[in-house]
């Protein structure tokens, strides 16, 4: 079922994917360059004020309360920037990409990833590479956060016109069944729904999703995208 409608909405959903990242990075951009200033000169001030108030214990002790709330707020904007900020989609090759990904993840956590990428992987078409980025992230931070593994096994390789990749780990794993159903109404809840925008991604491009999990068993996603 390729027919001229379908091929326009494959069109459409590419540029919207395409489209929405351009917006996520001009967010990000337009956080850097306004709140994160502010607040970085507002604590600036705030220190000053802070030194200043000796004379009054009481006061002084408020004012250093605001330089660690405006701190943390500082820190979790700039874990947020971070985490969003592109890494070059249109600059480089693939390859590159998830490599550094992997190095990032490996300097900024405790776990360790064993890197499977064949040396002629070559490159992708924009909307593919950026799926796979932001796949990969999602796949990496839960393998991360829910698995309890010292480390994870990060493949990629072409699949005829594909894309394959595979994220795993040999940690606690879980039922997917009862997540990916629980899954259909996110939003209502909040949070958790990591999965279900892997999912989403993967349909937008017309590509395959397979997870295997289960308890006690370790934790295996594939997803498949066209290359082109
Ligand atoms: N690699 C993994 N190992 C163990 N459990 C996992 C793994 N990946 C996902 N899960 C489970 O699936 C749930 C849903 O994941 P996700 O949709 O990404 O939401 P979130 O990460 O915000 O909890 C997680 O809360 C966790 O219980
Ligand atoms: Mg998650």
């Amino acid at each position: 079922m390729t027919g001229p409608r379908e091929a326009e909405a494959r069109a459409a959903s590419r540029r919207l994917l395409a489209t929405s990242e351009r917006e996520l990075q001009r967010i990000v951009l337009d956080m850097h360059d306004g709140p994160v200033q502010d607040i970085f000169a507002a604590l600036s001030q705030l220190q000053v004020l802070e030194r200043a108030l000796a004379p009054d214990p009481g006061s002084q002790q408020r004012a250093g309360q605001a330089v660690k709330l405006l701190e943390r707020a500082l820190g979790e904007i700039r874990n947020f920037i971070g985490a969003f900020r592109p890494p070059g989609f249109e600059r480089r090759a693939l390859g590159d990409i998830v490599e550094g990904l992997a190095v990032q993840h490996e300097t900024l956590t405790d776990q360790g990833i064993e890197l499977d990428l064949p040396p002629h992987l070559g490159d992708c078409a924009l909307p593919t590479k950026i799926a796979v980025y932001r796949i990969l992230q999602e796949a990496l931070a839960n393998g991360h956060r829910h698995s309890g593994a010292s480390h994870q096994r990060l493949a990629l390789e072409r699949r005829g016109g594909s894309i394959a990749l595979t994220v795993s780990d040999e940690g606690k794993g879980f039922d997917p069944q009862r997540v990916l159903a629980s899954e259909e109404d996110v939003g209502v809840e909040g949070g958790h729904f990591g999965l279900r925008g892997i999912q989403d991604r993967v349909e937008m491009l017309g590509g395959t999703f397979a997870l295997e999990s289960a308890p006690g068993r370790g934790t295996s996603l594939t997803v498949t995208l066209p290359a082109e």
